[in-house]
């Protein structure tokens, strides 16, 4: 009987245990065992909200005035492409769906940006808004170019390319998001970072997922951390050595 008691008791134990170290874990969430693997990404979250207020005034100016609230990349993952910008001073950066994200990352000081789009005119566009507010409009190229120089690579990627808005014919702007995957990850270099921006459509994000693994990244779930009003969050990747 008292066996039995003893039992009972470690059983209710573990249980208790477990619960605790799941809510911790939860606590410290993706971002806490992002900065526990990455230490040079520490302050990454106030950096974020900091950046949030920061960048508030451009982006609204630019989804009133050029673009959309739904077309822009969020304020919350804007706020992480500038954090990471920031902490990690990348050489290289490319920004594939051009426009805010042009912004962010030039704004913020990579050494060299490029900003790669499927659509002439919305490059164009990129182009105006960056001479506008006296920003480099180096390295604006059409996607097809891009593709075209295989083998460059750069130590922070935002994967924003094509238009992700379902509808009821994919269309081959939407379709580029997914089929460019392949060639974005080459894109990025060893020890380099990945932001994979529209990662809430269900399909997309286990495709993305199941190639992420098989290509030897380690992919951190940025969703509370980026998630929007349309419901739109990011996941972040780091490409170890090869
Ligand atoms: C999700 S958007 C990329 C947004 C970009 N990263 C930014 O921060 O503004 C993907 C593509 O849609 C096109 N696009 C951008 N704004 C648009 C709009 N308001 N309406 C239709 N297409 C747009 C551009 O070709 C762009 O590369």
């Amino acid at each position: 009987m008292r066996l039995r008691s003893s039992f009972g008791s470690r059983v209710r134990y573990a249980i208790k245990l477990s619960r605790q170290l799941l809510a911790e874990a939860r606590a410290v969430g993706e971002i806490g065992r992002l900065v526990n693997q990455h230490p040079h990404l520490a302050g990454l979250e106030q950096r974020m909200l900091a950046y949030r207020g920061e960048l508030a005034a451009t982006r609204g100016s630019y989804t009133r005035d050029v673009s959309s609230d739904a077309m822009a990349l969020s304020l919350q993952t804007a706020a992480l492409v500038a954090s990471l910008t920031e902490l990690l001073k990348p050489a290289r950066a490319l920004d594939l769906g051009s426009g805010y994200s042009s912004f962010v990352t030039r704004s913020v000081g990579a050494t060299e940006c490029w900003s790669v789009d499927d659509s002439p005119e919305w490059l164009e566009r990129t182009v105006g808004l960056l001479a506008s507010r006296g920003l480099s409009t180096e390295h604006c190229l059409h996607w097809e170019e891009f593709e075209a120089r295989s083998g460059e690579r750069f130590d922070l990627v935002v994967h924003d390319l094509g238009d992700v808005r379902q509808g009821p014919a994919k269309h081959a702007s939407q379709a580029l998001r997914e089929t460019a995957f392949p060639a974005v990850l080459d894109a990025v270099s060893p020890r380099g970072w990945l932001v994979i921006d529209d990662i809430h459509i269900s399909g997309y994000r286990q495709r993305c997922r199941r190639l992420l693994e098989a290509r030897g990244f380690s992919v951190f779930r940025l969703t509370r951390e980026t998630i929007d009003s349309h419901g739109r969050y990011a996941w972040l990747a780091f490409r170890e050595e090869e």
